[in-house]
């Protein structure tokens, strides 16, 4: 609610006013009397009796002849003044008040009556509750009717495994019944404070707390809650949606609350038959310094009312299998996960952390994501949501084997590999695929026949992996040894697997086949955005063991080391890096693409840098 300043208030009331004519000036003092003593903001009403009684003194206030004509017009003003849409004058010569019935003075058989009438329990499929509450039972009521209420009700409800509270009915009820229904759906310790309610008449604050014992068991705050809400949804079950949802202990599904009041009276004014109605008492959230009143309870989902079961029962499907994955990803972590020193804390986050928002394999997705991503720091290991079960790309290095017969490895080799001298006696080597390989094979022989041979005197070597759409890491080591001066064994990279629980290093070979290129002449790597996997290896070590300079555009970052494994039943996949690349300065792959040494366009390279 606007806070305004007094003069404001008078300005709005008496401007309105002097449209027309025709009323006693007491009138207005009179209700300003009884805002005075019985709106629930006296704050927003400093100051105002006094600056009326001015305005009378000062002859300002003229006269409106029309009663109900006079009554809207002091409806739109006090509203205005006080931004309350709840304030009304009404002229009723022949207003009769209703004294709202008492509950608890009822007879206990008609207690009965009545709760069988607004309470409906249900226990739907997967043992989920369905509990409709038309009235919310206010504290008396429920005194009352003690065990009747346990045993038929809470006792039963406590026994599902979820529940859906239907309050999309609840129009009617009493606000002393909140604190049971938050101590139902909360542990016992700590004590809440739910509720500040002003009552402004007896100027005096209620606050409303949980509930140290409550008959029978509690529901607790483990299991699923969802609370529907409508439209229609007003007053003490505003209160319970808005107090569950803000303490994040239900989800609320369906459409926005009335937004009711706690209390509203319609006051006579003395000596006419003008009414206003007055909010006389006011409810404050301790949890979010807000309230229910007026604005409503907005949905955590927003649906139409007659939809909101369905939307509920499906809800509480997703939720039901959020365990299921969180300890299918954990198992995935443990096993496969290469950075074993980030696995506490992984599995650690996944044990405590809370998905109370959690209301879709979509959401629940994101959420791991961003929050495994900060606790490992690693942009690697990815869970996402996978729709249409999209195919799990592999990288599979063993389809690069090596073929048994001789024919089969020449042509093997003839496609993947390219040698020619190009102006001005520079070698050109081009590699598309890295074969799998070992020392002192055909292969080797092979390689050193085609390659190595023809580009022995050549002045300088371009290494062209523009085309280079991986293979196997094998081979990275055989290749790199003809850059090396054989006589120094040198330590090129190491590979840990944590799936086969293997440590492999990659030094230069001592002994290879054919010429050697050596560690002088000059070594150019051409890259492109496809240059991928093996390649982009390549390209690194080139520049981590410095023996070479790297030209074109940045590859394509698509090597992660990494295996994707999507969770049974859900399409929700976890990719996780299951091998540490090392290189020789014990820097670790992160992923990501290599960033040449000189980048440019990967058509422009030979032209820009060799002239050719
Ligand atoms: C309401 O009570 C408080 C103390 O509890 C007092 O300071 C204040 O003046 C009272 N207000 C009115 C309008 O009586
Ligand atoms: C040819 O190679 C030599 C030796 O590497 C170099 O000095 C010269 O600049 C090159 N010429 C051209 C046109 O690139
Ligand atoms: C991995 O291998 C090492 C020895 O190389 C062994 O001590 C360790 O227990 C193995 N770990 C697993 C999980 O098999």
């Amino acid at each position: 609610m606007a806070h305004h300043t007094p003069p404001l208030l008078l300005m709005l009331l008496l401007c309105t006013l002097s449209v027309n004519s025709s009323f006693q000036p007491t009138l207005v003092l009179e209700m300003a009397k009884i805002l005075l003593e019985n709106y629930c903001f006296p704050e927003n009403l400093v100051g105002m009796e006094e600056a009326i009684r001015q305005a009378i003194n000062s002859g300002e206030i003229l006269q409106i002849s029309d009663r109900k004509t006079l009554a809207s017009v002091l409806t739109n003003g006090v509203q205005g003044a006080l931004n309350d849409p709840r304030l009304t004058v009404s002229y009723e010569p022949n207003f009769v008040p209703v004294m709202p019935q008492m509950l608890p003075s009822l007879p206990i058989e008609q207690l009965i009556w009545l709760v069988r009438n607004s309470v409906k329990l249900d226990i739907l499929d997967n043992n989920v509750g369905y509990l409709r509450m038309d009235r919310i039972i206010g504290e008396e009521t429920a005194t009352k009717l003690g065990s009747l209420l346990r045993d038929n009700i809470w006792d039963k409800v406590a026994h599902t495994s979820s529940l859906i509270l239907d309050l999309r009915y609840s129009t009617a009820g009493e606000l002393s019944g909140v604190p049971f229904i938050i101590s139902y759906f909360s542990d016992s310790e700590p004590l809440i404070h739910i509720d500040a309610v002003y009552d402004r008449p007896s100027n005096t604050t209620k606050e409303l707390w949980t509930m140290p014992s409550i008959m029978g068991e509690r529901y607790g705050k483990k299991k699923d809650l969802i609370i529907l809400t409508s439209k229609r949804t007003m007053g003490a079950a505003e209160a319970v949606a808005y107090t569950l949802k803000n303490l994040k202990r239900a989800i609320t599904v369906g459409e926005r609350s009335a937004g009711g009041s706690v209390k509203v009276q319609k006051i006579r004014i003395p000596q006419s038959e003008f009414y206003i109605t007055v909010p006389v008492a006011r409810s404050v959230s301790p949890i979010t310094g807000h309230s229910w009143e007026v604005s409503g309870v907005s949905p955590t989902v927003n649906v139409l009312a007659k939809e909101a079961v369905a939307k509920a029962k499906s809800l509480l499907a997703v939720r039901s299998g959020i365990p299921k994955v969180l300890q299918s990803i954990a198992d995935v972590i443990r096993r496969f996960y290469v950075f074993t020193d980030r696995v506490p804390a992984l599995l650690q986050y996944l044990q405590s952390t809370d998905f109370f928002s959690v209301i879709s394999e979509e959401d629940l997705a994101v959420r791991l994501n961003q929050d495994l991503q900060t606790v490992s720091e690693d942009p690697r290991l990815i869970i996402k949501c996978m729709q249409d079960n999209a195919a799990i790309l592999e990288e599979d290095p063993e389809l690069y084997n090596i073929p048994d017969d001789l024919e089969s490895l020449k042509k093997l080799v003839d496609t993947t590999i390219k040698v020619e001298i190009l102006l001005n006696n520079t070698g050109y080597l081009r590699i598309d695929k890295f074969v799998k390989s070992y020392a002192g094979t055909k292969l080797e022989e092979l390689m050193a026949k085609k390659v190595w041979e023809p580009l022995k005197d050549t002045n300088n070597l371009i290494i062209d992996l523009r085309y280079n759409t991986g293979g196997s890491s094998t081979s990275l080591a055989l290749i790199l040894s003809y850059l090396q001066d054989t006589s120094q064994k040198r330590n090129f990279f190491t590979i840990y697997d944590q799936i086969q629980n293997t440590t492999t290093e990659y030094d230069s070979l001592p002994q290879i086949a054919g010429p050697t290129y050596g560690s002088k002449r000059g070594v150019y790597v051409l890259t492109s955005y496809n240059t991928a996997s093996t390649g982009e290896e390549f390209a690194y070590l080139v520049q981590s063991l410095h023996r070479g300079t790297v030209i074109g555009e940045i590859t394509s970052g698509t090597l992660m080391h990494s295996k994707t494994f999507q969770i049974e039943g859900m399409a929700i996949a976890i990719t996780v890096p299951f091998i540490n690349f090392v290189d020789n300065n014990g820097e670790c792959w992160l992923g990501g693409g290599v960033v040449p040494d000189a980048i440019g366009l990967a058509e422009e390279p030979l032209k820009v840098n060799f002239d050719l």
